[in-house]
């Protein structure tokens, strides 16, 4: 055997990246409006890439086996991975893809996304070429596009990002300063989220009713802009009523559900500032602003009892 082959066969590559939150614009971002999201660093994916011998496999909590024979489900990852090693002229061969995440998928936290970035940054690692930005973004919005149908690109330039982010389709993102540290909550409501079918019922209704939806779509835009503004004067509890306020659209677009009213409700009784869903809704999680620290460890402690799969307290950090 050569000495290339034994250090070949010995090759381990990693790849990381976090999650992320819509903290407003959800859904109007796909038709034109901006949106702000935020790095989740509390939850992540590791990917790591073994060198053994044989066909290509996925090693994951949901399939281990042939990356051909991967279940639908993981059919954009899959194509993802394809498309890299495409790329990056990697054989198809003589690799076990190994991926480790605490994202819980269809919860609008961006799993498919930070599964992508993960994946491709592993394979760069992997094939021992530094990523781009634009390199990882092509990449990941294969997995995206099948995903979301036709995302708006949020979520993969989001988790690349360590900053929140002022986001509008197509253009450059911009950073958002924060002057004061804000005090969120993310709750799962325990149902499943469909961001896909979510995107399409929103598109459907703006087809059959534009006038009236899109009024609806430019309102979350306006309170977006607002929402900015809220941020950077550290104006917490106007930026709880605009959450409020897109929560009352993101309804009346139809991707809110019971279970997620429930906790928005019961958050706000609890003293939440402002609460509303995070993603792509009908199913997923919530996110409501707390008062400050101790009210947010609190109402953490409160959503649990109530019935939230899962609560993570967490802070935007005002950045020095
Ligand atoms: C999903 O996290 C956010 C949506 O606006 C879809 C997208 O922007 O691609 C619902």
């Amino acid at each position: 055997m050569s000495a290339e082959k034994v250090s070949t066969s010995e090759k381990t590559a990693i790849g990381i990246a976090h999650s992320k939150l819509i903290l407003i614009g959800e859904h109007a971002v796909v038709h034109g409006q901006p949106a702000i999201a935020i790095p989740f660093p509390l939850i992540g994916v590791e990917t790591m890439i073994e060198y053994v011998p044989g066909a290509v496999k996925l090693d994951s909590a949901f399939y281990y086996g042939p990356l051909h024979l991967a279940p639908k489900s993981l059919h954009g990852i899959a194509n993802c991975i394809k498309g890299t090693l495409d790329y990056l002229e990697i054989p198809a061969q003589d690799l076990v893809i190994r991926i480790n995440s605490s994202i819980p998928p269809g919860k609008g936290l961006g799993s498919s996304a930070s599964v992508a970035i993960s994946v491709i940054r592993s394979l760069f690692n992997y094939a021992d070429r530094e990523c781009t930005e634009e390199e990882l973004l092509q990449l990941a919005n294969i997995a995206e596009t099948y995903a979301h149908g036709s995302p708006s690109g949020i979520d993969t330039l989001t988790i690349t990002a360590d900053t929140p982010i002022w986001f509008e389709k197509n253009q450059p993102i911009t950073k958002i300063e924060i002057q004061e540290d804000f005090h969120f909550i993310v709750a799962d409501s325990g149902q499943d989220a469909d961001t896909k079918s979510a995107v399409a019922s929103v598109t459907s209704l703006l087809k059959k009713a534009p006038r009236k939806i899109q009024r609806k779509i430019d309102r979350i835009g306006q309170l977006t802009h607002d929402a900015k503004g809220a941020l950077e004067k550290a104006s917490k509890h106007f930026l709880g009523q605009l959450l409020n306020e897109a929560q009352k659209e993101l309804e009346f677009l139809g991707v809110s559900d019971a279970v997620l009213n429930r906790l928005i409700q019961f958050a706000r009784s609890e003293g939440a500032l402002g609460a509303k869903l995070t993603g792509g809704g009908n199913g997923g999680c919530i996110i409501a602003l707390a008062q400050n620290e101790v009210h947010s460890k609190q109402l953490a402690e409160k959503l649990k009892k109530f019935g939230a799969q899962s609560v993570w307290p967490f802070v935007l950090k005002k950045q020095d």
